[in-house]
C-alpha cells in the first residue's frame, strides 16, 4: 500500500485551512505520567533529560498514546528545556519539583551560553524524529515542537517553574536591549532546531508560549509577537508547506493580534478563550486548535462530554483541530481519554 503524503493527512489539511467533516484530534502532553506504560518506560533512564536524549526510549514514549487512543497526530517526545541545556546552561529535573536551572540574570552571564553547539547536542532528538517518522501509522502526522523564546527565557532567568516572574519581568522592562540579546539567541537556536526537526521528518510545528499571558500588551508585542514572527518567517522561507501552530497561552484579548501579526497557520486556544469568539474572530484568519479544560478530562463523566460537544459544535464548521486547553495532568484516568477520543472520532456534526 502506498503511504499517505503529508498534505493528505487530516491534521495537515485542517491546519492548512480545510474544514474537515470529522475534525482531527491530539492532546497536549499526550505522552506522560498518566499512562502506566510511560511510568515503567521512564524507569529505564536515570533522569528525565537522559530519557529525552535516548532515541529508543523517546520513540517508544511518542508512540504509546497512539496505540491506545489512535490520535491523528504524534508529538515528538522531548521538552522545551532541551534548548537551554543545549546552550550550555545547567538544567535538571527533580522528582516532584519540576525543572531547576542555574539562572541567568544579566547580560554578562549570556557569555555562558554557546549557540554553536545546539544542533550537535540535539542530534538525538532529531534521531527520535526520524525513528517516529518510520514507525508512524498511516494517516497520522508527526508534530515537532519547541518552546517560544519568551517562555523558554522565563525558565532561564527565574531558574524554576512556579515563580512569580518578577525577575524576568524586571529584566525585560528595565533593560530591553540586554534582555533582547537573550531573546535573539533563542530565536536563532530555536530556528536551527525547528528546521532540523522538519528535515528529520516533522510535518507540522507547534511553538509553546505557555507564559505569554503574564506580559503587558507592550511586552507581548515585543517578546511574544516579534520573536514568534521572526521564527515563522524563517521556517516558511525554507519549508513553506509546513504548518506552524502557535500557542500563546493566557493571551486573552491579545489572541487576535497574535493571529494577525505572527504569520502562524493555526493557533492553540487555552480553556479561557470563548469558543464563539474563536469561531467568529480567529477562525476567519487561521485554523484553531483546542480547548477542552484538562480538569474536565480528569473528572470525566457528562460534564466532560457536554463540554467537548459544545466545542465541536462551535468550531468544527471551520478549520479546526480538537485538543485540550493545556496539557493532560498526571492524575487523568486513561479511561477518560479513551472515552473522549471515541466521542471526537464519532463526531459527524451537531
Ligand atoms: O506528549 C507530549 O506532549 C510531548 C512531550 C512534552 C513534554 N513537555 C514532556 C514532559 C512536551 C510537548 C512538553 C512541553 C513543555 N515542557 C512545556 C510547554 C507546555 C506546557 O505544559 O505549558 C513546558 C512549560 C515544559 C517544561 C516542563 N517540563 C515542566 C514545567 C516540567 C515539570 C512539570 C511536570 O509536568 O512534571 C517538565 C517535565 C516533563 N516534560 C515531563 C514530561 C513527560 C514529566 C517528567 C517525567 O516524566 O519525569
Amino acid at each position: 500500500m502506498e503511504e499517505m503524503n503529508s498534505q493528505e493527512k487530516p491534521l495537515i489539511r485542517a491546519l492548512g485551512g480545510h474544514a474537515e467533516k470529522r475534525p482531527p484530534f491530539w492532546y497536549m502532553r499526550q505522552a506522560g505520567r498518566y499512562l502506566p506504560e510511560y511510568r515503567s518506560l521512564r524507569e529505564k533512564a536515570p533522569n528525565f533529560l537522559t530519557f529525552c536524549y535516548t532515541p529508543d526510549l523517546a520513540v517508544e514514549a511518542t508512540l504509546q498514546p497512539l496505540r491506545r487512543f489512535r490520535m491523528d497526530a504524534a508529538i515528538l517526545f522531548s521538552d522545551i528545556l532541551v534548548i537551554p541545556d543545549a546552550l550550555g546552561q545547567a538544567v535538571s529535573f527533580r522528582e516532584g519539583e519540576g525543572p531547576v536551572l542555574e539562572p541567568i540574570r544579566e547580560p554578562r552571564e549570556l557569555a555562558r551560553l554557546n549557540g554553536g553547539r545546539v544542533l550537535d547536542h540535539l542530534e538525538p532528538v532529531c534521531a527520535t524524529v526520524r525513528g517516529v517518522s518510520r514507525a508512524l501509522p498511516d494517516g497520522v502526522a508527526l508534530i515537532g515542537f519547541a518552546g517560544a523564546p519568551w517562555t523558554v527565557a522565563t525558565y532561564m532567568v527565574e531558574g524554576r517553574s512556579g515563580a512569580d516572574f518578577a525577575l524576568v519581568k524586571r529584566w525585560s522592562e528595565d533593560d530591553p536591549e540586554g534582555f533582547g540579546r537573550l531573546i535573539d539567541l533563542l530565536v536563532e537556536a530555536t530556528g536551527d532546531y525547528l528546521l532540523a526537526q522538519i528535515e528529520a521528518g516533522a510535518e507540522a510545528i507547534q511553538m509553546f508560549d505557555s507564559w505569554a499571558g503574564v506580559l503587558s500588551p507592550q511586552g507581548f508585542e515585543r517578546w511574544v509577537i516579534e520573536p514568534t514572527s521572526r521564527l515563522v518567517s524563517r521556517i516558511k522561507q525554507r519549508f513553506p508547506q509546513t504548518p506552524v501552530i502557535g500557542f500563546p497561552r493566557g493571551a486573552g484579548k491579545l489572541y487576535e493580534r497574535y493571529v494577525l501579526n505572527t504569520g502562524v497557520d493555526a493557533v492553540g486556544l487555552d480553556s479561557d478563550v470563548p469558543v464563539d469568539f474563536a469561531a467568529k474572530v480567529l477562525q476567519a484568519h487561521v485554523a484553531v486548535q483546542g480547548n477542552l479544560n484538562p480538569a474536565l478530562l480528569t473528572k470525566g463523566e457528562r460534564e466532560m462530554e457536554d463540554a467537548a460537544t459544545r466545542i465541536l459544535s462551535c468550531l468544527s464548521k471551520g478549520p479546526f483541530v480538537f485538543n485540550l486547553g493545556h496539557g493532560i495532568t498526571p492524575a487523568t484516568p486513561p479511561e477518560h481519554v479513551a472515552r473522549l477520543s471515541e466521542l471526537v472520532r464519532n463526531w459527524r456534526g451537531p
